[in-house]
């Protein structure tokens, strides 16, 4: 059985979802603080915190588990700047409870969700998985702190462990069963496409004035069904014992804020506001990903290479969704 942490949330629950799909049998854990009960499509869930060590002592000593998938997080760079404690702890801290309990169960196998915050700003493009790590938030001190806790208790434990550390990622579940929703929603594609619904007066682009081809920063786009399908490779070579401890997920196209509100644009057929705002603080000017590792060793292939495509199951979600809350 394999315990996904985080099993609510964004890119957790789109994992469960392929996984389901391959056969595995799953357990979801997720203390619900941003998570939705509803998007946990496998029949296990327990409502816990990784903060809690007698619940995940049960969750261990009720099922019989392989492997993890480990999601829990907190997630929002800003928010991080604002209450670094809030991120040390749930990261930092949950991330040792869950190895702590691993580890008295005999349990040698974790995917762990990382990020692209763990370099900082990019000293070359596309970021190959050596780039140096110099992460300017505390979310993407977290991230890197737990990769190197991890590599740690690989080397001292016998623990095999991939860390994954993902672009931008966008989309939702072609099928329209669960998808992107955050409260409050910071992520540029959904709030472009809240503008588009009407749900929003207008969009801002926080610079205008990077060193980028039209100002605006560049970001790679990659869809969440991609980022799991990323997860069950992973997991299936950290079996063969043949994994490298990180892998970038990415397309390695990048795409400017103002080419993803004119795609925006053309994908809903409707038109909105955007002004131009300031930098957002921390922001780097571009970030792109070189993927070859994963579709080298993985023979990972995403499949939404178009950021249309990506926008598209965006959208559809999103105009379900909302209509589902009543909110346009
Ligand atoms: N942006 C706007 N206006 C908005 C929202 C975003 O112009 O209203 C811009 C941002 O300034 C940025 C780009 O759109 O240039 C993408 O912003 P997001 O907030 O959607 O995503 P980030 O690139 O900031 O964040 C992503 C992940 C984080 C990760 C980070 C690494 O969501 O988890 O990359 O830097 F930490």
């Amino acid at each position: 059985m394999i315990l996904v942490t985080g099993g609510a949330g964004y890119i957790g629950s789109h994992t469960i979802k392929v996984l389901l799909e391959r056969g595995y049998r799953v357990v979801a854990l997720d203390n619900l603080s941003v998570g939705h009960r509803e998007f946990v499509l496998c029949d296990e869930f327990i409502e816990a915190d990784l903060l809690d060590p007698k619940a995940l002592e049960r969750v261990f000593r009720d099922h019989s588990i392989r492997s993890v998938v480990h999601f829990a997080a907190r997630t929002a760079v800003g928010e991080s700047v604002e209450n670094p404690e809030v991120y040390y702890y749930n990261n930092v801290v949950g991330t040792l409870n869950l190895l702590s309990a691993m580890r008295a169960h005999e349990v040698k196998e974790i995917v762990f969700s990382s990020s692209a915050a763990v370099y900082g700003d990019p000293e070359v493009l596309p970021i190959p998985e050596d780039h140096p790590k110099r992460p300017k938030s505390p979310y993407g001190r977290t991230k890197l702190m737990m990769e190197e806790i991890l590599s740690d208790y690989a080397q001292a434990y016998g623990i095999g462990y991939v860390a994954l550390r993902y672009f931008n990622a966008a989309g939702s579940d072609p099928e329209g069963v669960i998808g992107e929703w955050h409260e409050p929603e910071t992520h540029l594609i959904p709030i472009v496409l809240e503008a588009a619904l009407g749900v929003r007066d207008h969009v801002e682009i926080f610079g205008t004035d990077y060193d980028t081809p039209d100002g605006t920063c560049i970001r790679d786009f990659i869809h969440v069904v991609d980022l799991a399908e990323a997860h069950v490779l992973a997991l299936e070579r950290l079996r063969e014992g043949r994994a490298s401890p990180a892998y970038n997920l990415g397309t390695g196209v990048g795409h400017s804020v103002r080419e993803v509100i004119e795609v925006c644009r053309e994908v809903t057929g409707r038109d909105f506001r955007v002004v131009k705002g300031p930098r957002r603080p921390g922001d780097p000017p571009a970030l792109v990903a070189d993927p070859r590792k994963a579709m080298e060793e993985l023979g990972w292939r995403p499949r939404y290479t178009e950021l249309s495509e990506i926008v598209a199951t965006a959208w559809e979600w999103m105009r379900k969704l909302y209509a589902r809350l009543g909110r346009f």
